[in-house]
């Protein structure tokens, strides 16, 4: 049975999925991902991305908000049918939730309901002041960049202003981990897309799912660490190979009806 024929299976016999996604599931968005070639750690350095380097060096963050404003790639992304594809499973009941490494909202936007998308590294879309803890949409804060501020802070305590996303160095939102944690281990279907599988505790979720005694699934460009573990391994493009899944689902889920 060919790889889409054989997870549209594993999707009609399965009741509680759970979808993984990485930065690959957003690359056909026009949002690059970080370890492919051209990917974002092979134009900016990670060490930009600590906590305590945004914290401590005033250059760094004019580079990030800089970044932010110029390639609006987080204000301007619209989800691609990899996402559309996912929000179906949503809208037919069996999507018990997303766990995402991404920042992007593209989930939310394609359809998922904010309350089933858990985000382990949180969400570009707003911006915390690391003094006073107060939040702005990222758009108010982007027109202050465009506008000349070339570091904003916060116009209340004068704090640091930062996207409310998980910088390295920084502890995952507990609650959010401990809820991924949990619903990995009681889902019957984990399909991973678009991830090296590679950066932890994140890339712990799969090992989780296969404990509690899921399938587990890979959508995925290259090779992953957990290959050898799945039921089905599809080496494709996201945004092509999701939605000829779902299109053998919906057959058999008419025939179901038959
Ligand atoms: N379809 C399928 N797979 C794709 C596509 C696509 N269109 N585009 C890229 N990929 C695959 C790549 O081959 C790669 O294996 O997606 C994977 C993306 O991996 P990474 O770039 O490592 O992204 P991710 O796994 O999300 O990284 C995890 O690392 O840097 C941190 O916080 C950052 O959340 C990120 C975390």
């Amino acid at each position: 049975m060919e790889e889409t024929e054989r997870l549209a299976q594993l999707i009609l016999e399965s009741k509680r999925i759970i979808v993984f996604t990485g930065a690959g599931v957003s690359t056909e968005s026009g949002i690059p991902d970080f370890r492919s070639p051209g990917g974002i750690w092979s134009r900016y350095d990670p060490e930009d991305f600590t906590i305590q380097r945004f914290l401590s060096s005033r250059e760094t963050r004019r580079t990030h908000w800089k970044m932010y404003a110029e390639t609006g790639i987080f204000t301007k992304a619209e989800p691609n049918p990899a996402h559309y594809a996912t929000a179906s499973l949503h809208h037919w009941g069996k999507l018990d939730c997303v766990i995402t490494q991404n920042i992007d909202n593209l989930h939310q936007k394609a359809g998922v309901p904010d309350d089933r998308v858990l985000e382990l590294h949180g969400n570009m879309q707003w911006v915390v002041c690391t003094g006073c803890r107060g939040r702005t949409p990222l758009p108010e804060v982007l027109q202050r960049v465009t506008d000349g501020a070339e570091a904003p802070d916060c116009p209340d305590c004068r704090g640091i202003l930062k996207p409310d996303v998980v910088f390295f160095g920084e502890m995952l939102p507990e609650d959010t981990l401990a809820r991924a944690v949990s619903r990995s281990q009681m889902c019957d279907l984990f399909i991973v897309i678009g991830s090296t599988l590679m950066v932890y505790p994140a890339a712990y979720m799969p090992t989780y799912a296969l404990s509690g005694g899921a399938k587990l699934a890979i959508v995925n460009l290259t090779p992953t660490p957990l290959d050898h573990e799945a039921e089905v391994v599809i080496r494709g493009k996201a945004g092509e190979m999701m939605p000829a899944v779902m299109e053998r689902v919906k057959l058999g889920r008419s025939s179901d009806f038959r």
